[in-house]
């Protein structure tokens, strides 16, 4: 595979991780820094990857630890692995964050209700509760207060690099853009 095909296919993967809930890379790993410089590593669901702007989304509650970390440090990187195509892509990204705004409002218009629930519970993510609480029901739901807690982080791809596992040799490439969006694009030893 060339260089520019192995970019192609990277993009193809991420793209169906957000449209196939059933593929790995729906759920990557999202990893952000801590306010005392410790590596803060979690879950979270792929909702947008735009090939053009170069950029990748994910949905979170304003109030969890990530945002706190991702305002205060926007440097995020998202990890990827398909244990079936033996195909690891890791995203270098600088996040901006979105809270009643224009892109919060577009994403929250187009989220299922069940989605929209878990973000009106009164008990902020991470806070210490007596026992685990039961969800909340969707006529229990404010969905006004649920709207003001959603937020959009938007990474914009600075690197992207590519790890495919083969027994004829692991194939590794970096895809890195500059500000200017000039593209600089190697094989790497594996
Ligand atoms: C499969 C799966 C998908 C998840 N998707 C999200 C998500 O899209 N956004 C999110 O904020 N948390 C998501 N979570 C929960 C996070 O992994 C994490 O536990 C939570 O957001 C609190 O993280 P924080 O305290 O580091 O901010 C998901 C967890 C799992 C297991």
């Amino acid at each position: 595979m060339s260089l520019e095909t192995v970019l192609e296919t990277a993009w193809g993967l991420l793209q169906e991780g957000v449209t196939n809930r059933k593929k790995p890379f729906h759920t990557p790993a999202a990893a952000s820094i801590s306010a005392d410089f410790k590596p803060s590593i979690r879950t979270v669901v792929l909702r947008s990857i735009d090939q053009t702007k170069k950029t990748v989304r994910f949905h979170t509650d304003i109030r969890a630890k990530k945002y706190a970390e991702l305002t205060a440090n926007p440097y995020l990187a998202l990890h990827f692995y398909d244990e079936t195509k033996k195909v690891q892509i890791r995203l270098e990204t600088t996040a901006c964050l979105h809270n009643r705004d224009e892109v919060a409002a577009e994403a929250w218009s187009l989220s299922q209700s069940m989605s929209k629930v878990c973000y009106s519970t009164p008990i902020p993510p991470g806070a210490s509760v007596a026992v685990p609480p039961a969800a909340l029901s969707l006529e229990e739901a404010n969905m006004e207060i649920g709207y003001d807690n959603f937020g959009v982080v938007e990474g914009a791809i600075n690197y992207l690099e590519w790890l495919q596992l083969s027994a004829k040799g692991h194939e590794r490439a970096g895809f890195r853009w500059a500000a200017d969006g000039t593209l600089i694009c190697k094989w790497l030893g594996p």
